[in-house]
């Protein structure tokens, strides 16, 4: 990217935002995570530029600041949330480097700066016990290091969600898979009702099959 496609790419951002608000929609959040632009901003393999988005930790997080930067002159930041994966590893393009501890505990903390609605953390999507760079669990990590509210995703279930909040680690827990297979999937928990188990053949694919075709429970 020339620096006016990163000019214009953080224009794009804030008018997405000014979209989903007229549109109604309750919030933002700011993708970070999973391979996508902003984390390949982040990832030193992904980004080898010489400017001033990359060539240190500081500056490959830059366009992040500069996407909220504008989205704070349109939309109150208590509507916006940002997701990060800082130990996705080998998967979807991004890989844990010597810088990456470094990299997403300067971004946590100037996350600090601004008064948003969470953060979403994701915990390892694969094993990476052996990799010395890679944070281990992850919002145990961050819980030390960010002021406002945390948001954990990846593989809870009812019983280790309730573990993680007891124990103060995050204030809330996402679900995917679990939500996709079940759309009540609240109320099953509620009542401690069995789930429906995702079909991984379904996921990824197109079409209604595997989305909108999972049984609530009555
Ligand atoms: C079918 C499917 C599609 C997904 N699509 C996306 C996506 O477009 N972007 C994204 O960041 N994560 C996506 N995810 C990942 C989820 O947001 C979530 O991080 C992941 O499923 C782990 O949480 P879980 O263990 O509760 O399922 C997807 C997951 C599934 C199962």
């Amino acid at each position: 990217m020339k620096i006016d496609d990163i000019k214009r790419t953080v224009n794009d951002f804030k008018q997405g935002a000014i979209n989903a608000i007229k549109a109604e929609f309750d919030g933002i959040e700011l993708h970070a995570a999973n391979g996508y632009l902003l984390q390949q901003f982040f990832s030193k393999n992904s980004n080898n530029r010489t400017d001033q988005y990359g060539g240190n930790p500081e500056d490959r997080a830059r366009i992040l600041f500069e996407i909220l930067d504008e989205i704070k002159t349109v939309v109150d930041l208590k509507k916006v949330g940002v997701r990060l994966n800082p130990s996705l590893d080998g998967i979807m393009g991004i890989s844990v480097d010597d810088e990456t501890i470094e990299t997403y505990t300067y971004i946590v903390n100037k996350l600090n700066e601004y008064d948003l609605a969470y953060i979403h953390l994701i915990e390892p999507f694969t094993d990476v016990s052996n990799n010395k760079y890679a944070i281990q669990e992850v919002t145990k990590y961050f819980r030390k290091i960010y002021n406002g509210t945390i948001i954990i995703n990846r593989g809870f279930n009812k019983d280790t969600a309730t573990k993680v909040l007891e124990d103060g680690d995050a204030d809330l827990v996402s679900f995917g898979a679990p939500f996709i297979a079940n759309p009540d999937l609240v109320e099953r928990y509620k009542k401690d009702a069995p789930l429906n188990l995702p079909n991984k053949e379904t996921f990824y694919t197109p079409g209604k099959e595997g989305y909108i075709d999972y049984p609530t429970l009555n």
